[in-house]
């Protein structure tokens, strides 16, 4: 049996920036395969900064506390900044996560990722 701590039982209950950008400037959409969770992050930018972060993650409490902690860590950072938060940046800003979790906080970080590397693309110089 393991046991999540206080912050990740609060992100959990009470996901921050749940939902979807209808209009976003970029889309990251990460799966794991093992346990079949998916995680996608939705992302407007501003003046190279995210002005705005959402996410809609389907699956087990980790992962989605991960993800609204992702979500808080990211909002108003700068694009390379947010492309600096690492995995365990995530995990060590919840507190830590059990052991046998730890593979529910690498999805976090890399849908936010690939959300921005997904409107890098859109904007790349010609
Ligand atoms: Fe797979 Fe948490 S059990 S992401």
């Amino acid at each position: 049996m393991f046991q999540y701590n206080e912050k990740v039982m609060d992100h959990f209950a009470n996901p921050r920036n749940v939902g979807e950008i209808p209009d976003a400037d970029g889309i990251g959409e990460v799966g794991n395969p093992v346990c079949g969770d998916m995680m996608t992050f939705y992302i407007k930018v501003k003046d190279n900064k995210i002005d705005d972060v959402k996410f809609k993650t389907f699956g087990c409490g980790a992962a989605i506390a991960v993800s609204s902690m992702v979500s808080e860590m990211a909002k108003g950072m700068t694009l390379e900044q947010a492309l600096q938060i690492s995995n365990k940046d995530v995990a060590d800003q919840l507190g830590g996560l059990p052991e046998n979790k730890l593979h529910c906080s690498n999805l976090g970080a890399d849908a936010l990722h690939k959300a921005i590397e997904n409107y890098m693309e859109q904007h790349k110089e010609i």
